[in-house]
């Protein structure tokens, strides 16, 4: 087994599954402002230290995506990626610097981060960092995505996982479909299916080690303005067709992205696909908002209640766990 396999392994096997708390400068300050809370670093520190000290890190977390920011704050005598490090989860770090316009099809983006990326992972490997994370983000819409869109993220995703394999760091592969739009949930599976088989051809082409990575994608929803009536059973289908169709057998394990449903939905739904997996991929959750919001909500107002902050992270993070087993039902939300 090679040391980026059993990176991989370690973060998402057990029911453990990855807390994304990579949220940019920009992304942060507008959650923190939606709950009425100043965006400075020290409050930005202040709420993330409440959730990568809790009780659920060693049980639920094998890794957390950080932000440059984050990556070199302390708190006491331990740097966050040994914090991190101490609950047996593995520190990891956001790596691309934003998904910016596309020039040749203007309502899209492209990622960037590739110039000078070498030397930005082999500083976070000093610091601790195993494993990184690019996003590439794509639109559906009567015109889009564009080939032009699903070409172009999927080289560059492929260029910064090869980068990162050769720092020694397991890269998370995040092509994320969004869901806003009136599209149904056939077009969603027809083009994220087209999309992640894109970025296989380029990650193959350019030669990466498929065992020594973790795909990230979006499951499979008609989008938030379609009427279409869908159970977790029916996305549940979907979103296994979409990935049995494009992964390659030697990925280890798929982490799913919570991309604006909401807490309960995205447990709800990766249970579901956990009953219904009859493949050797773990299937777990890389969630930033369905982890972290309700305790987001509780900290704005208890700013120095930590053990409260913590118990609601906790449970969140137990109901994903569950849910990365096939183990979860409604009413354990209750207790
Ligand atoms: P959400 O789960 O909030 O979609 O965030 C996951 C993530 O890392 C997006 O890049």
């Amino acid at each position: 087994m090679s040391e980026l396999n059993s990176i991989a392994l370690k973060i998402v096997s057990s029911g453990k599954g990855i807390l994304a708390a990579d949220e940019s400068t920009g992304t942060m300050t507008k959650r923190l402002e939606s709950v009425q809370v100043t965006s400075t670093a020290e409050n930005r520190l202040k709420f993330r230290n409440a959730l990568f000290a809790s009780e659920s890190m060693k049980s639920c977390i094998g890794g957390v995506i950080l932000y440059d920011e984050t990556i070199k704050q302390s708190v006491g005598s331990l740097t966050i990626p040994e914090l991190i490090s101490s609950s047996g989860a593995i520190p990891g770090i956001k790596v691309d610097t934003g998904a910016k316009a596309l020039s040749s099809s203007k309502e899209e983006k492209i990622t960037e981060g590739l110039d000078g990326l070498r030397e930005r992972l082999k500083e976070y490997y000093k610091l601790g960092a195993r494993f990184t994370k690019w996003r590439g983000v794509y639109i559906i819409s009567n015109d889009y995505p564009s080939k032009v869109a699903i070409f172009t993220n999927a080289h560059a995703l492929a260029r910064y996982a090869s980068l990162a394999q050769e720092c020694g760091m397991v890269p998370i592969v995040e092509p994320e479909v969004l869901m806003e739009g009136n599209h149904n949930s056939k077009t969603c599976l027809d083009i994220t299916t087209e999309v992640i088989k894109k970025c296989f051809d380029e990650l193959i082409l350019q030669k990466i080690d498929l065992s020594g990575i973790i795909l990230k994608p979006n499951m499979i929803l008609p989008g938030v303005n379609s009427n279409e009536n869908i159970n977790s059973e029916k996305i549940a289908e979907l979103t296994l067709k979409c990935l049995i169709d494009s992964v390659p057998n030697e990925v280890p394990g798929i982490a799913f992205l919570s991309g604006g449903q909401s807490e309960i939905e995205s447990t709800e739904n990766l249970n579901m696909i956990n009953l219904k997996n009859t493949s050797d991929y773990k299937m777990t959750y890389s969630y930033g908002r369905a982890l972290q919001q309700s305790a987001l909500k509780y900290w704005s107002k208890n700013q120095d209640d930590i053990v409260g902050t913590q118990k609601i992270f906790n449970h969140r993070a137990n109901m994903c766990s569950l849910a990365a087993k096939g183990k979860w039902n409604k009413e354990l939300e209750k207790k």
